[in-house]
Order: structure tokens, then sequence, then C-alpha cells
């Protein structure tokens, strides 16, 4: 029996984002702050057949080398993620997503009277990683724990 399947070009410089959980593709181009103005040639593939989990998401963003300190961010919604950095068709770099010790600016402290959601104060948030299975985090400033399902929630961009 032929093979059904939804076919996106090979890119041929850039990051393929793979083996992102089912459906948080848009998360994911969130947590890159790619908003589609910028102008990259963008495929973005959802709920395709997946052997390792089903079904999955796939990002490939055109002629953007998405470095490691971007990419460890994406731990937080997408953990299954594998990067892949392509240059002249090839893939020459493929690693893993690892959450940050320390996240700055992408999450809001869902506590209302932390310094951080306070409009006269220009404070930036910052989370410390507690644990990493399950995942905790810390604000830094009210010291509210936040586990790893509310995450999606208090993305900030
Ligand atoms: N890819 C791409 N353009 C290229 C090379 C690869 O878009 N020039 C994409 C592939 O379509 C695939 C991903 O990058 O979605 C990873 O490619 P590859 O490592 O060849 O696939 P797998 O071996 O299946 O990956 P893994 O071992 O990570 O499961
Ligand atoms: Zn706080």
């Amino acid at each position: 029996m032929k093979e059904e399947r939804l076919t996106v070009s090979k890119i041929r410089s850039g990051t393929v984002i793979d083996h992102i959980p089912a459906g948080k593709a848009l998360h994911v181009l969130r947590i890159l702050g790619i908003t589609g103005s910028e102008g990259y040639r963008t495929a973005v593939l959802m709920n395709v057949e997946s052997r390792k989990l089903g079904r999955k998401d796939i990002v490939k963003i055109e002629h953007k080398k998405l470095g490691e300190d971007e990419t460890n961010l994406l731990a937080l919604i997408a953990p299954t993620a594998t990067i892949n950095i392509v240059e002249g068709y090839e893939i020459v770099e493929k690693r893993r997503v690892r959450i940050p010790e320390r996240i700055r600016r992408l999450l809001t402290c869902p506590n209302p009277t932390c310094i951080t959601r306070s409009s006269r104060e220009d404070v930036v948030t910052s989370f410390k990683l507690v644990s990493r299975d399950p995942v905790i985090l810390q604000c830094e400033y009210c010291g509210t724990m936040v586990r790893g399902e509310e995450l999606e929630n208090l993305l900030t961009k």
C-alpha cells in the first residue's frame, strides 16, 4: 500500500525543529519570537505521523541557524524536540534541548503581587530551575514555584 504523507521540501540551509509534541508548534514559534514578519520562509507542520511519538509537529525555518541558548528554551514545552542545523541540504549538527538553569524574560510570574508584575517597576522576570523531573521553576523575586504544565500559559510574548 502506498504510504500517505504530507510532503514539505527539504531546506537548503537553516533549522529544522523535529519531534515537537503534537499541537505545540505555535508555542515553539512564540518562544523563538518568530512572528512571520521577519521574512524567514518557514514551514509549520502539525499533527503529522511519527514512529516515535505517534503524532508530532515540525518547524522548518530557512536561512536562520538557531543557537543553543535559543533552542534550549524550547525544552520548557517541547522536551522531545530535536534541533537539526542544515547547510547545503545536509544536517551539519543535530542536538537535543535542555532547560537552562535560569530563564529570563520569557515567562510571567503567576503571583499578581510579584514586583515583576508592577507597572511602576521595570523588572524583567527571572526564574531558576529547581527540578528537571518533574519540571519546577521558581521566581527569583517572590519565590513562587511554577510547575511544567503551567508554563505554556505563562509565556509572555
Ligand atoms: N530535513 C530538511 N532539510 C534537509 C535535511 C533534513 O528539512 N536538507 C528535515 C527532515 O525532513 C527531517 C529532519 O530534518 O524532518 C531530520 O532529518 P533526518 O535526520 O534526516 O531524519 P531522521 O533520521 O528521521 O531524524 P531523527 O534521527 O532525529 O529521528
Ligand atoms: Zn514572582
